[in-house]
């Protein structure tokens, strides 16, 4: 399998990245996951590194120049043979390496380190169908969660609680508002209004957040942005868990308590099929 680092193209087996990197050693770093549908190309690249860009610029990370990061993610795409079905780019950059190590930023000619790579993906269909629990938990994290950054062990702690609990996905709540998931952001649905955490640092403003938004507003769905309180998760009729890799995935239970008619709900299916129809008909 091919990478990209920095400026060339490498096998896998052949790549290095120095132990002095700061993003192995300080998480230092900046990361886009981008998905690839064979009958539409990459979804919302442009909307997806342009995130990437705000995030660099809030971390004061030298930018990328994102022509070349279109280009390099569709020549690894066909060059690693990942084009014939769905998959994932992955994007990181981080602010390089610099020996000795120091928390304070290296001097400004340390080149960041960008790696780039591609990996096939599979949907879980059954889940995407049928829908899914997932816990709640309280959201431990630090306040940018509006950056993303590869600094993930809150996600993965609480991913992991999830797979060990065979649910789907960890959500969280902070000071009784739920906030999002470990790798998703969340609505939800009631009389009809679909409800979101509204955009702050509390969250990711989520890609796929905003296309889910776009699709209410041409379906004639009313939405919300606000916060959904705790307490209020019992009185909601439809809930959703959605993001690159998850797509509009329907939740019919969070922790014990049983969504709506356990089933997914109405809003949610013409959700999925506006989105499905846009961008991937075969399904
Ligand atoms: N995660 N919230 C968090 C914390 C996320 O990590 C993600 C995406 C989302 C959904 O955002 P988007 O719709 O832009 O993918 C929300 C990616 C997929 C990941 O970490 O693999």
């Amino acid at each position: 399998m091919w990478l990209y680092i920095n400026d060339k193209y490498v096998e896998l087996e052949k790549a290095s990245i120095s132990p002095f990197d700061r993003g192995f050693l300080f998480s230092d770093g900046i990361y886009e996951v981008i998905r690839y549908y064979p009958d539409h190309g990459f979804f919302q690249t442009d909307a997806h590194l342009n995130r990437m860009l705000y995030g660099l610029e809030q971390l004061r990370i030298r930018q990328i120049d994102v022509a070349l990061v279109k280009r390099i993610i569709g020549e690894l795409l066909s060059k690693n043979g990942h084009s014939t079905a769905q998959a994932i780019a992955y994007v990181q950059v981080t602010r390089g390496s610099y020996y000795p190590r120091q928390h304070f930023f290296p001097p400004a000619s340390t080149a960041p380190t960008l790696l780039i790579s591609t990996s096939p993906f599979k949907p879980d269909i059954e889940e995407i169908e049928q829908g899914v629990r997932v816990l709640l938990e309280k959201d431990i994290r630090w306040s940018r969660c509006d950056l993303k950054t590869i600094a993930l062990l809150p996600n993965i702690l609480s991913r992991q609680n999830a797979v060990e609990e065979h649910a789907c996905e960890t959500i969280w709540a902070r000071d009784g508002f739920i906030t999002e998931g470990t790798h998703t952001n969340f609505c939800a649905v009631r009389n009809g209004t679909l409800r979101t955490p509204p955009r702050s640092s509390h969250i990711l403003s989520g890609i796929t957040r905003q296309v889910v938004l776009n699709i209410c507003s041409d379906l004639k769905i009313p939405t919300e942005e606000t916060s959904i309180g705790e307490s209020e998760l019992r009185e909601m009729d439809e809930c959703m868990i959605i993001g690159t890799t998850t797509e509009i995935t329907p939740v019919v239970k969070i922790n014990d308590l049983v969504i709506g008619k356990g089933a997914p709900g109405e809003i949610t299916r013409r959700i999925q099929r506006e989105f499905y129809a846009a961008i991937a008909p075969a399904l």
